[in-house]
């Protein structure tokens, strides 16, 4: 089944001098179960494509269909609802609150999505942090932050999650035990993941890949 779907997606960004067209035609096509890999050079537009398809940026033509749904047409509010539910996101930051412990962190992923508080401690489990949902952020290595943010971005079952060079921050060790767990995520629990990444290495991990170039698909 797809999940998401685009359909000759462009994207400008223009200001008084110039205009800049920074995807063009993208047709692209992730479905339930997919690992699907990103990568491209610095500038080709692989931050903009992931915001574009979690509609973080909204876009300038096309179509995105998002479980059968064309989810250009959505209305904010709409949209934010969407994010909050059924989209998860993954940083090269990791973007943790620092003044929240990590099950708190977890925890607030859940309150903003009106849910209730009864598996965060399964959840930090699953990415090996139960130990530590006590501690702080700044406690924490940051191959260790990036595994709270993966349960973060889980809590809610999205139907997707956006990674956005969740690595990219990591030594090769840490980069490595995370793509490990992203793809036992994948496997075991059937998680859709859209990664984005430099690194080719990477790529053998990801059943299908879309390479950009200039802000085309090649
Ligand atoms: N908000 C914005 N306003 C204007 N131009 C933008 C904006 N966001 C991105 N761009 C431009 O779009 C192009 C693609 O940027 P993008 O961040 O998507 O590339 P990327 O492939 O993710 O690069 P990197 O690998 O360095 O992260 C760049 O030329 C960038 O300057
Ligand atoms: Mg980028």
């Amino acid at each position: 089944m797809t999940v998401i779907k685009t359909k000759n997606l462009t994207k400008s960004f223009s200001n008084d001098l110039l205009k800049q067209d920074v995807l063009k035609q993208i047709s692209i096509e992730i479905n339930e179960g997919d690992f699907a890999g990103i990568v491209g050079p610095s500038g080709s537009g692989k931050t903009t494509l992931l915001y574009c398809l979690s509609s973080l940026e909204k876009i300038t033509s096309g179509t995105i269909i998002f479980n059968n749904k064309d989810i250009t047409k959505y209305t904010d509010k709409e949209i934010a609802n969407l994010r909050k539910t059924e989209l998860g996101f993954i940083f090269q930051f990791y973007n943790l609150i620092p003044n929240l412990t990590v099950y708190e962190n977890v925890l607030l992923a859940k309150i903003l999505a009106n849910k209730q508080e009864d598996d965060i401690v399964d959840m930090l489990e699953t990415v090996g942090m139960s130990e530590y949902k006590d501690y702080y952020p700044n406690q924490l290595s940051g191959g260790m932050q990036q595994r709270v943010a993966i349960a973060r971005a889980l809590i809610n079952q999205p139907k997707i999650i956006f990674a956005d060079e969740p690595t990219g921050n990591l030594d090769q060790k840490s980069g490595s035990e995370i793509m490990t767990l992203l793809k036992k995520l994948n496997q075991e629990k059937k998680v859709t993941i859209v990664l984005v990444t430099h690194n080719e290495e990477y790529l053998t991990y990801c059943s299908k890949v879309y390479r950009l170039l200039d802000g085309r698909v090649v």
